[in-house]
């Protein structure tokens, strides 16, 4: 296991404030990611080392025209509204935490994406942020369309997101530290450090949703599904900008 991974999981996977179904549940779906976390590390330094290799900058534009793609208004107003619209009211005093930090995340998200406009500005890569309306790489990516399905599809349970949480976000942070330990250059490496611990912080959300909310077979199904689908051999891993290939 790449010491990167090791320092993740000592510092935020296994401290936790709780004990019970939640957290064996929790580890259970840890022992089924670790592979692939690890395998994000090791790919995220390679992918760090070819670009620093390639002897241009074009890495930098490449990395923030991917990342521009996937984060943003267009990732936040899909997901996190599809989200918050999966608690109905009745349920409201039972996930109310849940509601927050997604309404949250809409912001992290529209954030993320303008970091990513922010290199290609500041880089010289583009004149105005609209000039990426005229590129087709910085408006299209490969994400699993789960949870950006329309929000007038109810087929998401309030717990589910959790999944996506835990087994995602984590990669973003783990893609980050992994680039940071390879890449140098002081605007890729401002625009990681400005984001990840927000990636952090939604890794943590998943976290916690399972530990405390996650404590019947049947409040634990619908997230264990949602590691079903995310762990598949075909699943893209994060974006570019993240540490991913795509
Ligand atoms: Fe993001």
């Amino acid at each position: 296991m790449h010491p990167i991974l090791r320092g993740f999981l000592d510092k935020w996977v296994y401290p936790t404030g709780f004990i019970g179904p939640g957290v064996d549940f929790r580890l259970r779906q840890t022992e089924r990611c670790l592979p692939l976390w690890d395998k994000l590390v090791l790919q995220a330094i390679k992918a760090a080392g070819t670009d620093l290799a390639s002897g241009s900058d074009e890495y930098k534009a490449a990395r923030a025209r991917g990342g521009y793609a996937a984060e943003g208004p267009f990732m936040s107003l899909k997901q996190m509204s599809t989200q918050i619209l999966s608690v109905e009211i009745s349920e409201q005093p039972k996930y109310i935490d849940l509601q927050r930090m997604r309404a949250r995340q809409i912001w992290d998200e529209v954030k993320h994406g303008q970091l990513h406009a922010d290199v290609m500005l500041r880089g010289g890569f583009i004149k105005r942020e609209e000039d990426l309306m005229d590129d087709p790489r910085a408006n299209t990516q490969p994400k699993l369309s789960y949870f950006g399905m329309t929000a007038m599809f109810p087929h998401i349970h309030p717990l589910a997101r959790a999944g996506q949480h835990y087994y995602n976000e984590s990669m973003a942070c783990l893609g980050i530290a992994a680039t940071l330990s390879v890449i140098k250059d002081d605007l890729i490496r401002h625009q990681l450090h400005s984001q990840s611990a927000e990636e952090l912080m939604h890794f943590m959300e998943g976290k916690y949703q399972i530990d405390a909310y996650a404590l019947t077979p049947a409040d634990q199904k619908p997230i264990e599904e949602v590691f079903d689908f995310l762990l598949r051999p075909w699943a893209p891993e994060p974006s570019r900008a993240l540490g991913g290939s795509a």
